[in-house]
């Protein structure tokens, strides 16, 4: 159980916490700080997940079913260390990846045989899982703006012996003139502010929050945003994704792409079962919503899961 000082993070930051979540949320997001959510992906052959979990009782450790994914395993606090130690984990024939980034995966409905788009790919961790559902089928081109960053999803495939995916470098902003109309699933992972990632033990993690840092963020992820929904074909399916609480960089930016939208699209729901989550909020700050963004979700921190927003459009034509 880690300990800490909450007092450490930047005042208006938990002046917005109070704001946004419930008296038992609140509890439950200080509650995902102490404990640190904890889970693994199986990387090894698809049809020999039982190994992983097998591997797993075998050293000891007691992995919980995720009950929307058949390949990932949650863990209890405290068993970082003996989880960190294995082999198989150096390795990652286990990979260390978190519910919340997994979640964002399976919520885009990837079929066998689907082309795919990611938009903002590194370092490549959901990349790698969009290639295992798309059946090592269909086109998978994963992008991303900065060329080292690039060169660390090159490396991370590599290690995971994921093949047939096309890097490209550069700003997903001009991917829907580029290629329009080219995809069934698309994921926009935006550059975010990161409150879902921020906690007292590591100043790193809060040191560039700040509400204007925020703010400025918009443009960009609402680019991002628009030119996914052009490149994707008519029913295809966009899922934008953030790993922070900010209302600005969730809600904000959906309501104004959609109603904005020059590609004609609406929000869909999402269905995946998931505990501690609830609906996008309908007004910040003053600032009402587009009635369908309760469409989207938001997790809550938990024991489990990290903060994160999931939104899922479809381009109807
Ligand atoms: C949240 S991270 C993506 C995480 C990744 N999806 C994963 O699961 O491993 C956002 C990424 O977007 C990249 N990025 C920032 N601006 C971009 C742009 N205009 N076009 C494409 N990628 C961009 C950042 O360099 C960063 O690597």
């Amino acid at each position: 159980m880690n300990t800490f000082d909450l007092n450490c993070l930047p005042p208006a930051f938990l002046q917005r916490v109070d704001e946004l979540l419930s008296i038992d949320e609140r509890a439950q997001w200080e509650a995902s700080l102490r404990s640190r959510p904890l889970s693994v992906r199986w990387t090894g052959p698809s049809d020999d997940v039982s190994s992983g979990h097998d591997y797993l009782v075998e050293h000891g450790l007691s992995p919980q079913i995720v009950p929307w994914c058949s390949d990932a395993w949650s863990f209890a606090t405290g068993s970082h260390a003996s989880l960190t130690a294995l082999p198989w984990v150096d390795q990652q024939t286990l990979f260390m990846q978190s519910l919340s980034s997994i979640a964002a995966v399976e919520a885009m409905g990837i079929e066998p045989g689907h082309d795919v788009l990611d938009v903002c790919a590194a370092p490549g961790a959901k990349t790698s899982l969009i290639r295992r559902r798309q059946g090592d089928r269909g086109i998978l081109i994963a992008n991303e703006l900065s060329r080292a960053r690039s060169r660390r999803i090159h490396a991370l495939l590599k290690r995971l012996g994921v093949g047939n995916v096309e890097v490209l470098t550069g700003p997903g902003e001009q991917l829907g003139r580029t290629h329009e109309r080219c995809f069934d699933r698309i994921l926009v992972d935006v550059p975010c502010s990161g409150e879902g990632r921020i906690h007292p033990s590591n100043p790193a993690s809060w040191s560039q929050w700040s509400e204007s840092a925020i703010r400025g963020l918009v443009r960009r992820q609402e680019a991002l945003l628009e030119s996914a929904c052009r490149a994707a074909r008519p029913g295809g399916v966009i899922l934008y994704a953030t790993c922070t609480m900010a209302p600005e960089e969730n809600e904000g930016v959906i309501d104004r792409v959609l109603r904005r939208a020059r590609t004609p699209i609406e929000l869909m729901d999402i269905e995946l079962p998931l505990v501690e989550s609830r609906p996008g909020m309908a007004e910040w700050r003053g600032t009402t919503f587009v009635k369908d963004v309760g469409r989207a979700v938001r997790i809550i921190g938990s024991d489990t899961m990290t903060p994160f927003f999931m939104a899922r459009i479809q381009r109807v034509d």
